[in-house]
């Protein structure tokens, strides 16, 4: 049996990003209107494993559904990307890479690039994907996607994975400028394999962030949690309610925190005090719900040509392959 490569760890984060970065997400966020938040905040450890617990729920399918996607169509995508080094942004504990990573290793993977922000988790995935397929190359890459593409792993025919509908969360110029950015970086026949929610019943989407046992709402009120333990503030918890809602016009699930009582909230790490009007909302996550026509013109636009759509049996999710031309 041959032993497993070490995988090589590069930390493109310096230590005080997160720091930084969260004081101006913060003092930009809470200025705008609505007020909003960044849900990049909401994985710090216990909103991991909220999240971790959201993908277990019976009312939320997206999860679920991508699964069942990369299980029936695995062989087909990779066989579509021709792909030698498999890049995944936002790999987390790289749980849905493995149904990947299974199909690629028979048809010649030679690289695997998990990235994600969370360092720990991050090496924790990358040793375990060394040991499961030895002879694969694991190298992982500590970083922001919106900010490090410039320097993903290079050489090869590469596909970028970016799964689970987060591109979703990035709002309309967002998403532009980040496909726009992972163009550019791209070589003529690498790819992007891209999961996107979507539209369906207003019902149905708010079932699966509103749930019955109420797990999704301690996610989003986590960010506070966040926000007081990072930056010495002192919000209360209790004086907020959770409100999501589906936006039809812009095809969004708008998940929110709204102060039940006038508060004042000292954020002390941005030296912001901020007065909270009885009603008042925080956005803390937007999750956009794609059609797949708009998809294609989102892709198109920057540059990547549509390969092929794959949806699950109800067509509640998309993964679209689009190569950079
Ligand atoms: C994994 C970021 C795509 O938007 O559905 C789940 C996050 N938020 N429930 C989503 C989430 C509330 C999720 N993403």
């Amino acid at each position: 049996m041959s032993a497993a490569r070490e995988p090589s760890v590069s930390v493109l984060l310096d230590p005080d990003w997160a720091a930084g970065s969260l004081v101006q997400d913060v003092l930009r966020g809470l200025s705008s209107h609505p007020r909003t938040l960044p849900p990049k905040w909401l994985y710090d450890d216990a909103g991991s494993a909220l999240f971790d617990e959201i993908t277990r729920l019976p009312e939320y399918y997206p999860y679920a559904a991508e699964r069942s996607i990369l299980e029936a169509h695995a062989h087909e995508i990779v066989e579509a990307s021709g792909a030698t080094t498999l890049i995944e942004l936002g790999s987390g504990t790289s749980d849905k890479s493995r149904i990947l990573l299974d199909a690629f290793v028979q048809q010649g993977l030679e690289r695997f690039a998990p990235v994600d922000v969370s360092e720990q988790t991050l090496r924790d995935a990358a040793a375990m994907i060394a040991q499961r397929y030895p002879g694969l190359e694991v190298e992982a890459v500590v970083g922001d996607f919106t900010l490090h593409l410039a320097q993903l792993p290079r050489g090869g025919r590469r596909t970028v994975a970016f799964l689970g509908g987060t591109i979703g969360n990035l709002y309309r110029e967002e998403r532009a400028a980040f496909l726009g950015a992972l163009a550019d970086v791209l070589e003529p026949g690498d790819s992007l394999l891209l999961g996107t929610d979507l539209v369906k019943s207003a019902d149905r989407l708010i079932a699966a962030y509103d749930d019955e046992r109420g797990v999704t709402r301690e996610f989003v009120l986590n960010v506070l949690r966040v926000l007081n333990r990072e930056l010495d503030a002192d919000f209360d918890l209790d004086g907020f309610a959770y409100v999501p809602f589906w936006d039809p016009h812009m095809e969004r699930m708008d998940l929110r925190l709204r102060a039940e009582m006038p508060q004042r909230v000292t954020i002390a790490g941005a030296d912001l005090v901020l007065d909270l009007a009885s009603g008042e909302e925080l956005r803390v996550e937007i999750s956009t719900k794609f059609r797949v026509s708009k998809i294609a013109a989102e892709l198109e636009a920057a540059g990547l040509d549509v390969t092929r759509v794959w949806t699950d049996e109800n067509a509640d999710f998309a993964l679209t392959l689009a190569t950079k031309a």
